[in-house]
């Protein structure tokens, strides 16, 4: 198939927020514990923590990372984890039905965070706790010292105030699965006198409201109009979370899946801004897509696993092929809503549907998506131009006229480059894509990055952790400007210009 895309400067959508490179680590299966924390691994540092996995983590620049929870934070008591280490209480963790032993808290993990060059975005607990809790959490966090949750935290060896400026009110609150679950006019009201208190605390913090679980909740869209009634001038960001999956085993059909997101995008952009119209309101608000991957290889094993365990093995997906591919078009879906999704947190980093595995005690690899997710935090820095892209459709099961493609375009001035990402979804044509870069008089492809597999299914183990891996091809060239590429069947890929 041919396909056709015209690059142009001054078809500017926005400014990409780094953030949009995000992540998150819950205290979930061996996310924290045999996971980035392991005190008995020969690559444990002095605190305990791998370096292995964090330099895996370091290699993608991860500016910001989600933390605690997740379904966790909804029954956390924040004062457990902090302060000696063999005087923290172990608890039931109802969200994983595990136990916790608080051995990792807040001080260990935003150190670890700082560490590898990330900031942390801190949910406090509005399930089994309220205003007091945040507001002291934050207290303990940001101020600088001469009340008692500062100096708690003096005390506990942190002179300097941790200074935490992206906090979540909560998680997931209309879920019956969570902890505390509520009514949106309950969330509501609890959220805004919660970012109340916070903003008296810090008046420098952003805040993150809680939007619906994910796009087929009963509630969806009442929720966040409900919710923003409360909150729409306390909160800087509204949160979205997705996850999709394969499990009809119709790849087709399953990549077509990131139209649910991009229509999930416009749908809440349009509540927040009949809020706005509502409320007369001159600020707009922004959105945080603060849990997104795809879930769902162990969505059934995992209801066999034992309650009550230490660490065990909870949501870790071995993800394919194909899934790298859904995770690219994600990717891109975000990045052409630059505009409005400040913040995005691939859900989640290490071991629990996660880029990045480990054994206990053993070896890290990478999955099939960690490429897509290190190439667009590599390289989707800059400005996103709008792509007026011309290309063959398809119709599967639940959508019709899916565009083949999926691209985005990332022009970043400084370093005068233009990448263009792009996800071939058929599963049988290439396509050769003709760029309009008259533009960018002088530029040349300087690096073509391709992922393709001949088995849709093929995974990344511990004892084969590179059967999936990008490579170097060599056929997109710029000519009397314009850039020819070949995308293959079911591919990703990144093209660079300089
Ligand atoms: O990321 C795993 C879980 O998915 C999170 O704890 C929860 O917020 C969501 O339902």
């Amino acid at each position: 198939n041919n396909a056709g895309l015209i690059i142009d400067k001054a078809y500017r959508l926005a400014e990409v927020d780094p953030r949009l490179y995000s992540s998150f680590i819950e205290h979930l299966g061996r996310a924290v514990y045999g996971g980035i924390y392991d005190p008995g691994h020969p690559e444990a540092d002095d605190a305990g923590f791998r370096r292995d996995v964090a330099n895996l983590i370091r290699d993608i620049g991860v500016p910001l990372i989600r933390y605690p929870g997740g379904n966790f934070v909804s029954g956390y008591n924040w004062e457990d984890g902090v302060g000696p280490v063999e005087e923290r209480p172990s608890r039931l963790d109802l969200a994983w039905r595990s136990i916790e032993p608080n051995k990792v808290g807040t001080n260990e993990f935003i150190e670890w965070a700082r560490g590898i060059g990330s900031d942390v975005m801190m949910a406090v607990n509005l399930g089994t706790r309220g205003v007091d809790a945040a507001r002291h959490l934050l207290e303990y966090c940001n101020h600088p010292g001469g009340t008692q949750y500062s100096d708690l935290r003096v005390a506990h060896g942190y002179k300097e105030p941790h200074r935490i400026k992206t906090w979540c009110l909560g998680n997931e609150m209309d879920g019956p699965w969570q902890i505390g679950q509520k009514t949106a006019a309950e969330y509501g009201r609890l959220a805004s006198e919660t970012a109340k208190a916070m903003r008296l605390v810090d008046p420098g913090i952003e805040l993150v409201a809680c939007g619906s679980s994910f796009r087929s909740m009963p509630t969806y869209a009442e929720w966040e109009a409900a919710v923003l009634d409360h909150t729409y001038e306390q909160v800087d960001y509204l949160s979205l979370h997705t996850y999709y999956g394969n499990a009809d085993n119709d790849t087709a059909n399953y990549l077509a899946r990131s139209l649910d997101m991009d229509h999930f995008i416009r749908e809440i952009i349009a509540v927040c801004d009949y809020i706005k119209a509502k409320q007369r309101s001159r600020k707009t608000l922004h959105l945080s897509f603060d849990e997104w991957n795809v879930w769902f290889h162990t969505l059934e094993s995992d209801k066999q696993v034992a309650p009550w365990q230490h660490a065990p093995e909870l949501l870790e997906d071995c993800y394919t092929f194909e899934d790298a591919l859904m995770v690219g078009s994600m990717l891109i879906t975000m990045l052409n809503h630059a505009d409005r999704v400040k913040i995005a947190c691939l859900a989640q980093l290490v071991n629990a549907i996660a880029p990045i595995m480990t054994e206990t005690g053993g070896r890290a690899w990478k999955q099939t998506i960690y490429y897509p997710y290190l190439h667009a935090s590599l390289y989707g820095r800059g400005t996103v131009l709008v792509p007026v892209l011309n290309c063959e459709k398809y119709d599967c099961k639940d959508y019709t006229d899916v565009p083949q493609l999926d691209t985005a375009i990332v022009y970043n001035e400084a370093q005068e480059e233009l990448t263009i990402f792009a996800v071939n979804k058929s599963l049988v044509e290439s396509n050769k894509l003709v760029c309009d870069v008259r533009g960018f008089a002088g530029y040349r492809v300087i690096e073509q990055i391709v992922m393709t597999s001949g088995d849709v299914k093929a995974v990344n183990t511990a004892d084969a952790p590179d059967s999936v891996l990008p490579h170097r091809a060599h056929d997109a060239k710029v000519d009397d400007g314009r850039l020819n590429a070949v995308l293959p069947a079911l591919s990703w890929n990144v093209i660079r210009l300089r």
